[in-house]
């Protein structure tokens, strides 16, 4: 089929490179010269494992194309995606729709045989509707479907995601659409992917609900993680014997730092803004969002304790500061707040990322970036870890920081206690 993705972010092209890989012909636009200028040399604008190799090898084959031109993009395609951001106002909770607005503003100019217009960007109840009769006003209804295709890909498992979905979600109510996408998405119904057909109004808010849930879980994890610390429990042996009732799961029940990124952050948030709106009142994700948005603060605490109320002079060390392993993105990453206050109270800090350098903490002094695990941790008097690197997870730490004594604060329990006590070394963890 013939396939255009606007947006070349992570949903646009990840989505687009693998049904390219899937044999389809796909151009992907966006409005940056640049970045479509590097796609074209197979430089990619993020880090997602294996997308590399899947662009050069799709480019090369002829299936993937880069454009900055969307109405001859448009034209030439049957399909095309909205795959552009959506992310929360400046002023309130509301998902910004600036940009969804604008690209089917462009789209409606270029109709002129039928497309399928697939909203993959994640907007409020309702969008679908609001993006009908705009379009109509430039094109007859005939000649158009607009379909909500929420996507469910994690950052640095995107393509594994994309290729084995737990569902394929289709909001339509056209029944020539219908049959048209379940073609689309026959390769991955056929590996197991449940296809789910449902109102365009239901498919945007399973998008919503779904990570709501989700966040809903580790906020509650997170929250019993604080309990366990006072009781001497282990919260590992609670999300094991919780998760292994199959009505619980036991995904998504990893204690550690706030959940950030660009999605459960942004979307809880749309989600209550929403409810507001029709006067309806989600106090559950209300909660989960306060609960969040506290819990930086909670762990800043607990390093206070942890240093004995003594932070200024403290060399630290961060171990992996984007918001969760295998991506190089700091959004809403706790990392954000807690080195500049750990800095503003005095401490020296190192940290050490797999994904380099960040320029958010450029400005701030006494913030040091080390390009190896061995430097960042030399003479350290805290190592924390904050993400779950595959390469943080077998650190020799008495080899590499040198020194007598020294605290760990592995924030995503990835190390044993019990080891490391026996190795003379003071070891806190998340909930346990
Ligand atoms: C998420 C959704 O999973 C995906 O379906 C959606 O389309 C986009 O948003 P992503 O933001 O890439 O994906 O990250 P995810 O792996 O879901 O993790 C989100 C946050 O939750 C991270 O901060 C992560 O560290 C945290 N998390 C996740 C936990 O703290 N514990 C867990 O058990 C799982």
């Amino acid at each position: 089929m013939k396939l255009c993705m606007i947006g070349t972010g992570y949903v646009g092209l990840v989505s687009g490179v693998c049904f390219a890989d899937l044999g389809n012909d796909v151009i992907c636009v966006d409005k940056n010269i640049s970045k479509i200028n590097q796609l074209k040399k197979s430089i990619i604008p993020i880090y997602e494992p294996g997308l590399e190799e899947l662009v050069k090898k799709n480019y090369k084959a002829g299936r993937l194309k880069f454009s900055t031109n969307l109405a001859e993009s448009v034209q030439k395609s049957d399909i095309i995606f909205i795959c552009v951001g959506t992310p929360t106002k400046k002023n309130n909770y509301e998902a910004d729709l600036s940009q969804v607005i604008s690209v089917a503003k462009e789209i409606s100019k270029n109709i002129k045989s039928f497309k399928i217009i697939m909203n993959k960007s994640t907007v409020p109840v309702m969008t679908g509707d609001k993006l009908e009769k705009l379009i109509s006003k430039k094109v007859k209804k005939k000649l158009f479907s607009v379909v909500s295709n929420p996507e469910f890909l994690r950052e640095g498992e995107a393509i594994r995601d994309f290729i084995y979905p737990d569902r394929v979600v289709i909001g339509t109510s056209n029944k020539k659409s219908n049959k048209i996408l379940k073609n689309l998405y026959l390769p991955l119904i056929s590996k197991g992917a449940k296809y789910i057909n449902a109102s365009r109004r239901a498919a945007e808010l399973i998008k919503y609900a779904s990570n709501a849930f989700l966040a809903t879980k580790i906020t509650f994890i997170n929250e019993l993680a604080n309990l366990c610390e006072k009781l001497n429990v282990n919260i590992e042996d609670v999300s094991i014997g919780m998760g292994t009732d199959k009505r619980i799961g036991g995904r998504f029940l990893r204690a550690g730092p706030p959940y950030g990124g660009s999605c459960f952050p942004k979307d809880t948030r749309a989600l209550v803004a929403t409810a507001k709106k029709t006067k309806t009142s989600l106090s559950v994700i209300n909660t989960v969002i306060n609960s969040n948005e506290n819990r930086s603060q909670l762990l800043l605490k607990r390093i206070n304790y942890i240093l004995k109320n003594k932070i200024k002079n403290k060399k630290i060390t961060f171990l992996g500061v984007t918001f969760k392993a295998n991506t190089d993105d700091m959004r809403e990453s706790a990392c954000l707040k807690m080195i500049p206050y750990l800095n503003k109270k005095g401490a020296k800090i190192k940290y050490y990322d797999p994904t380099g350098k960040k320029n958010e903490f450029e400005k701030l002094k006494n913030v040091e970036f080390k390009n190896t695990i061995k430097d960042a941790c030399v003479m350290s008097d805290l190592i924390i870890i904050h993400t779950e690197w595959n390469e943080l997870k077998l650190i020799d730490l008495r080899k590499v920081v040198k020194k007598k004594n020294f605290i760990v604060y592995d924030m995503r329990n990835i190390y044993s206690p019990d080891k490391i006590n026996k190795q003379n070394i003071k070891y806190f963890g998340i909930g346990r």
